[in-house]
């Protein structure tokens, strides 16, 4: 007989899986938290001094709580007999064949997890949804495991995860809300209330939304295109302010203070990266074309346009100031995460601008200080036409131009006088992420070209 008060299961160990359960068990003691896998570097790692994703905060509380009341394991079968409550927070990458590929969401293994569950279940248990998924997706896992056969109840819970990377320990400490969806049944309403008691240890109760169950899984799909839609916006703007002596910076700034529109998500880049705002928006938009609604869908599908169209006028720009070529020419990609406290690389920009300047022939050299690896990676094909480098001054050195795709701390602390000796002449910046001094730059002699302002040049 267990001494804990309720035993949770999480089936995987992912950015989302790992960093929530991990804060479940610190502030929950009374529970017992098991994450479960059938990656098993994934969980061997977990169970190793070197844990398998990078969050700032996420060691120490993993370090407290392994073998109190947090486990790993590659056990799923035994994590599902064991849960009273079960979260799912396996991958829903986009599909990448058959019907909807490149927009629907690849509902793969979400959908063994629920076969898995009605093999293995010897008891009732709430099910929680805890990956992003369609609308309506806890329809077809209620109609999977309804056809139990031991007369099993499973209640299906969504509770979405809106955590951003490089912050997720302190989102989760104090998320801006949780959302839990439920039908609005007396059985659904009870497992609603211990989804609640569960959050409540250390949320306030008016952060904690219920709603019912498809306007949760849809919130969450939403929250995202709309966060999305925002840096589209601005960037859809930034490119008029190149051509207007307009300061994107200062636009947004001034439209931030207008308390409906609000300061958040506004700063221009070279594009949004990240492994879900791409994949969710598709998502939504096939789901909308699914339901008849060709409209909505291209209004969503427009946001992702406008980033891949973003990405490419980066380089375009490169291209145009550099006097129409650059084959040959070195230029150094300062960055390759997608955003900076994270080496992970997924659908970042950089990975288009390394791309396309490749096709216009140019050399290039790859720097960060923490994605480097996932940056070979997804290099790989291309190895041979791309340097790596990871001191920032041998990166830039001989370079006829710097591009700033990732907006780590460290590139505005460059020491640039240095820099600009090291390099052909003339010497260009293209700041992607608006972090540079642009006029001491310009002072200093580099011709610099930012995104949504007017160029500094000495030609
Ligand atoms: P991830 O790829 O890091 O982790 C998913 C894990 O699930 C993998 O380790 C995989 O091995 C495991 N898995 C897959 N099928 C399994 C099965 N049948 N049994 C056991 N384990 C299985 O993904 P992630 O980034 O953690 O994202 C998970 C979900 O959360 C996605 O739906 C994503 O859209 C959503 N989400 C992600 C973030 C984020 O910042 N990464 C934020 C909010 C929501
Ligand atoms: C995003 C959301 O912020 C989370 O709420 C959500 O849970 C998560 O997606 C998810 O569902 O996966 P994340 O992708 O980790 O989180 O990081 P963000 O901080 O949202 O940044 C996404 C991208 O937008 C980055 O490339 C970032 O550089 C870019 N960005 C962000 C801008 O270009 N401008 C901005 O103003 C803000």
């Amino acid at each position: 007989m267990s001494s804990f008060e309720k035993i949770i299961t999480c089936i995987g160990a992912g950015y989302v899986g790992g960093p929530t359960m991990a804060k479940i068990a610190e502030k929950c003691p009374q529970y017992k938290v098991t994450l479960v896998d059938i990656n098993e570097a994934r969980i061997h790692a977990w169970n190793s001094d070197q844990l398998p994703i990078y969050e700032p905060g996420l060691e120490e509380v993993v370090m407290a709580q392994r073998g109190k009341n947090l486990f790993f394991s590659t056990d799923v079968v035994q994590g599902i007999k064991d849960a009273d409550i079960i979260f799912v927070s396996v991958n829903t990458p986009t599909k990448t064949y058959g019907q909807g590929a490149g927009r629907a969401s690849n509902l793969e293994f979400i959908e063994k997890t629920a076969r898995s569950i009605l093999e293995h279940a010897e008891g009732d248990k709430i099910i929680v949804e805890k990956s992003t998924l369609p609308v309506r997706t806890a329809e077809a896992l209620e109609r999977i495991l309804s056809t139990n056969t031991k007369g099993l109840h499973f209640d299906i819970v969504s509770n979405p995860e809106f955590l951003a990377e490089g912050t997720a320990m302190t989102d989760l400490e104090l998320p801006d809300r949780v959302l839990i969806g439920s039908h609005e049944t007396p059985e659904g309403l009870k497992a609603r209330q211990t989804m609640v008691d569960i959050y409540a240890n250390w949320i306030p109760l008016d952060r904690i939304l219920t709603t019912n169950v498809w306007s949760s899984e849809l919130s969450k799909l939403t929250a995202n295109a709309f966060l999305a839609q925002r840096i589209s916006s601005i960037n859809a703007i930034s490119a008029l302010c190149e051509k207007t002596e307009a300061d994107v910076d200062e636009v947004a700034f001034a439209i931030g203070k207008d308390t409906r529109i609000g300061p958040k998500f506004l700063k221009a880049s070279v594009g949004f990266g990240g492994s879900c705002f791409k994949k969710d928006i598709l998502n939504l938009a096939y789901l909308s074309s699914y339901y008849g609604l060709d409209e909505v869908a291209a209004y969503w599908q427009s946001v992702v346009d406008i980033n891949e169209w973003q990405e490419r006028r980066f380089v375009r720009n490169m291209l145009t100031s550099m006097f129409n070529t650059i084959s040959d020419k070195k230029i150094a990609v300062l960055g390759f995460a997608f955003k900076a406290d994270t080496g992970d690389t997924r659908e970042s920009p950089a990975y288009t601008v390394v791309r396309e300047l490749l096709e216009e022939k140019a050399k290039v050299v790859v720097t960060d200080p923490k994605a480097l690896k996932n940056a070979k990676l997804d290099l790989a094909d291309v190895a041979d036409k791309v340097d790596f480098e990871e001191d920032v001054y041998k990166a830039v050195e001989g370079a006829h131009a710097i591009a700033i795709v990732t907006e780590w701390k460290e590139y505005k602390e460059l020491d640039f006088d240095r820099i600009l000796k090291s390099m052909a002449q003339p010497a260009c910046i293209f700041d992607g992420r608006n972090i540079l001094d642009h006029d001491a730059l310009y002072q200093k002699g580099f011709n610099v070209f930012p995104i949504g302002k007017t160029a500094k040049t000495h030609f």
